[in-house]
């Protein structure tokens, strides 16, 4: 029997006993008792009517490493890494966005090596690139790109490698990463 179905019997079984009481006993303190009993077992029954819904954290996403044969493998991980576990898309967008805070990642495989895209995601402060659409001087992004290495992010090695492997392939270069 579920826990839900559990309680529910015994709240039933209360409204039961409050029910007995004020057909068969006479006390008028008793009775007051009984009647209390039927209301507090009627409102539990009808709270746990509502359906429960348990709030999980979502689901851990583990990379299949058998799964992956080809590059384009590779890259279709980054791709869910990029928009999921990465949080990549809370910032940057891929193409241009009025509403990017940070710099548009389209064609960026194509403008960076891979050992620069690495310490890009792992050590963002070693160069910090700077926002040139604004009339006069470039101005600092407001946001900050997090070291996605590390906590709260935390990436794994060849998580980073996979989102290297799809920042290449989106921007039409060959991917030069292997996981
Ligand atoms: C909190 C916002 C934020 C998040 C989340 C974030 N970034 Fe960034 N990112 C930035 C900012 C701001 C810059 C520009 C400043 C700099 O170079 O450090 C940047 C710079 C970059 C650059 C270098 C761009 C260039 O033209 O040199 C790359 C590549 C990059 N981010 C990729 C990623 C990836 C991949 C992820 C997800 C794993 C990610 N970012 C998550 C804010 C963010």
């Amino acid at each position: 029997m579920s826990e839900v179905a559990q309680l529910q019997l015994i709240a039933l079984s209360i409204v039961g006993v409050g029910i007995l009481i004020l057909l068969f006993i006479k006390a008028v303190f008793i009775r007051v008792t009984g009647f209390v009993f039927i209301v507090l077992g009627l409102f539990s029954l009808m709270s746990l009517a509502v359906p429960q819904l348990a709030s999980l954290p979502p689901a851990e996403e583990k990379i299949d490493i058998s799964s992956i044969k080809t590059p384009t493998d590779i890259a279709a991980i980054g791709q869910t890494v990029f928009f999921s576990k990465g949080q990549c898309a809370l910032c940057h967008s891929i193409g241009p966005s009025e509403s990017a805070r940070c710099p548009d990642l389209k064609g960026i495989g194509a403008k960076l090596s891979k050992d620069f895209l690495y310490e890009s995601l792992t050590d963002p402060q070693a160069f910090v690139y700077q926002d040139y659409r604004h009339g006069g001087v470039p101005k600092e992004y407001p946001a900050t790109m997090p070291a996605i290495n590390k906590d709260p992010i935390g990436l794994s090695k060849n998580e980073i490698l996979a989102i290297i492997a799809f920042l290449q392939q989106m921007s039409g270069e060959p991917i030069s990463v292997s996981v």
